[in-house]
């Protein structure tokens, strides 16, 4: 753009600043405006912001209108219920008559599934727990990218490929049960009684894997349902519910997974071995240690349901507050950007007006809330119920289900399952039947109203400022990285929970390692893999990989030697997470100046970070060793030991 005609562009833009300012005005684009113009949408901004304790988050209350005890949110509980969710010690429920594999026994737990990088998701189309291996790899911008799959020496079960990288899985998903005479698929109320013995089980075979996206768990105090059709919280005369003791959604949610996950009736023994887990379950429950030090039996103390009591508290206090749309709500007028100001404008604007209309079902402080919400009449009805058939394609494993179950008809059709009703089918999992399905929401073909053009209508623009809006104005650094100065918590263990040396001495008197939750097992996963991807051990893979030193340089009168070193895997194996290049045998008074630290045994070393967390067979990379000699210095000669892991080896 030449000189002039970017004058005259800016003249135009303020021209039209000029005539339009009104109507840019009266569309909320100032942030008092567009705090008003919410406000009025939800009857009450108050309603969105997430409350600043822990004790004013949603629990359950006795009709004098106090905390139930049995529920009751308290810091102890919470303390005990995120340790829980990330220790694998409780995975202890592998029974090899269904194929469970002994060598995978506590080798991960809830977090295996839900990484506090990836929000709480998996941040992968396939989640693995027990059987699963690896976590995640960062590149050189510390950027986390998750990568859990099934282990290489893990028994193959089927040989068939069902779909593209399906050789990887196993053929049985978690909750699939195969019963005894069995022809077609299983009946669908889960009160029928089985037509005959389990024969065999995804929750207790090889592989811990859901055939669904496993979702984000923040907010879990603002949903009276969980779990995609609604299983958990559904009362327990529900066709398909299953809720004996009548528990709220996240304890049901707790209780249906100690079961799914390799946990219930095996994993109470295990922690109580430990005395942190008594201390910590002493103070989460003195009632139940009362009675358990009365009778002298641990076991009341120490049992499935304190543990999802604990973890149901956890789930509740899961929440952001510190985003800076949080921040936007409590009057700071810089927190959004423009654009993102501009997005969230379109988020709360009705469809048939023009916007996104994404508030209709995205409500509450978490943007999660749903059947039975209290607030519905309040604010006339805008917040409905919130199940519908969006109509996603088939979540890939699926296709095992239907294969397991010998019914090439069988179809995940989610809320259908829990209340029996056929005008809930295909609310909300995925496939591919769902699209198709007359239960499809008009809301998502027709979001303008009928005989509206279908879509949005949304342009490329607002399409960006909505995009900016989610990305940014909703995300909260300190659900990822530590920092004590935000009112919002890590979701993986941080300083504060494991730094016992510092903030618990009362548990690293009792044995607590700094660094690892109660039991003392690495946290979220304990393989191997996912050991090296946490910088706790490396694996040494000189033998797989071949140097070749291509280039050699050196320069300032011979005080400097820059070796180029080119890396081939030729191996048939992957070689994982980062590379780390050991120098060893430098002699005294030489430097290796591109070093990135130093080893336990005092030698320096460089880290390459690999593309994709990997050099695959065949695949090579180029490094530098750049070594610094000072005048009538040594000769330089070194060997490299080839290490594969994260951290500082
Ligand atoms: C093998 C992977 C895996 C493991 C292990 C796992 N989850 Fe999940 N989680 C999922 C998937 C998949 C879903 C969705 C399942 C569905 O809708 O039926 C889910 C759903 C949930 C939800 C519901 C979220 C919502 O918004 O509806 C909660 C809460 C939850 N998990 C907590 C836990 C806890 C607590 C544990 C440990 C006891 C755990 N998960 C272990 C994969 C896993
Ligand atoms: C008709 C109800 C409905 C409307 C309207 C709606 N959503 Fe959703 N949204 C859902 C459901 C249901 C899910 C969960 C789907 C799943 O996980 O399978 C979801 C999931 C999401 C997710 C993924 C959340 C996560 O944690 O993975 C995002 C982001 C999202 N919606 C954004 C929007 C935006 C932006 C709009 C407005 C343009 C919108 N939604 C409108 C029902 C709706």
């Amino acid at each position: 753009m030449t000189r002039d005609r970017m004058r005259h562009s800016a003249l135009a833009a303020i021209a039209f600043a000029w005539i339009f300012g009104g109507v840019a005005a009266a569309q909320g684009h100032s942030p008092t405006q567009l705090r008003r113009f919410v406000d009025e949408q939800v009857g009450g901004i108050a309603k969105l912001m997430v409350p600043a304790h822990d004790t004013d988050i949603p629990q359950p209350r006795l009709a004098n209108g106090s905390p139930d005890p049995q529920f009751v949110i308290t810091e102890a509980k919470r303390y005990l219920g995120k340790q829980l969710f990330h220790d694998p010690i409780r995975t202890a429920r592998i029974l090899p008559e269904f194929g469970g594999v002994l060598a995978t026994r506590q080798t991960a737990s809830c977090a295996s599934c839900h990484v506090g990088e990836a929000a709480s998701k998996a941040g992968t189309l396939l989640n693995f727990a027990v059987g699963g291996e690896g976590r995640g790899f960062t590149d050189a911008g510390g950027n986390f990218t998750p990568r859990r799959r099934p282990r290489s020496d893990l028994p193959r079960l089927r040989t068939t490929p069902l779909f593209a990288g399906d050789a990887l899985v196993d053929e049985l998903p978690t909750l699939t049960d195969i019963y005894q005479f069995a022809v077609g698929s299983p009946a669908r109320g889960r009160k029928l009684p089985p037509p005959g013995a389990l024969l065999r089980t995804g929750r207790l075979d090889a592989l811990d894997s859901v055939a669904r996206n496993a979702p984000s768990v923040i907010g879990a105090a603002f949903n009276n349902r969980l779990l995609m059709g609604g299983f958990a919280g559904e009362p327990d005369d529900a066709p398909g519910g299953l809720n004996p003791f009548g528990f709220p959604a996240p304890e049901s949610v707790a209780l249906l997974l100690l079961d799914a996950h390799r946990m219930l009736e095996f994993q109470s023994a295990e922690l109580q071995k430990f005395a942190t887990y008594r201390k910590l379950f002493r103070d989460a429950f003195p009632a139940e240690a009362a009675a358990a030090d009365a009778k002298g039996d641990l076991n009341l103390l120490i049992n499935d349901i304190t543990v999802l009591r604990a973890t149901a508290t956890f789930l509740r206090t899961t929440v952001t507050r510190n985003t800076p749309w949080d921040r936007f709500l409590t009057g700071d007028n810089g927190a959004l950007t423009v654009a993102q100001r501009r997005g969230a404008r379109l988020f709360f604007t009705p469809a048939a007006q023009g916007g996104g209309g994404c508030y209709t079902c995205h409500s509450g402080p978490m943007f999660n809330k749903q059947v039975n919400d209290p607030d519905v009449a309040g604010i006339g009805g805008f917040v409905e119920e919130n199940f519908y058939n969006v109509g996603l394609a088939d979540h890939p494993l699926q296709a095992l289900n239907r294969v397991a179950r010998h019914d090439p008809n069988f179809r995940d059709d989610g809320r259908r399952e829990i209340t029996g009703r056929d005008t809930d089918a295909f609310k909300f999992p995925q496939d591919a039947d769902a699209a198709a399905a007359g239960t499809l929401t008009p809301r998502f073909t027709q979001p303008r109203g009928a005989g509206s053009p279908s879509g949005l209508g949304l342009s490329g623009d607002q399409m960006d400022d909505l995009t900016d809006f989610i990305e940014n104005g909703l995300y909260d650094p300190a659900f990822v990285r530590f920092d004590p100065e935000s009112p919002t918590r890590m979701f993986e263990l941080g300083a504060t929970d494991v730094v016992y040396s510092v903030y618990r001495p009362d548990l690293a008197e009792l044995g607590a390692i700094d660094g690892r939750p109660a039991s003392g097992l690495p946290q979220d996963n304990d393989d191997a893999l996912s050991r090296r991807d946490a910088g706790l051990e490396f694996l040494d893979v000189t033998g797989k990989l071949n140097v070749a030193r291509i280039d050699s340089h050196t320069s300032e009168g011979g005080k400097r030697r820059e070796d180029v070193l080119r890396i081939a895997n030729v191996s048939p194996d992957i070689v994982d997470t980062h590379l780390l290049l050991v120098v060893q045998g430098l002699a005294d008074r030489l430097e290796v100046e591109n070093a990135s630290g130093f080893s336990a045994a005092g030698d320096p070393y460089i880290r390459e970070f690999l593309a994709d967390g990997a050099l695959v067979p065949g695949q090579a990379v180029t490094v530098r060793v750049v070594v610094h000699r000072p005048s009538h210095g040594p000769e330089i000669t070194y060997a490299i030991t080839l290490l594969s892991g994260q951290g500082n080896p």
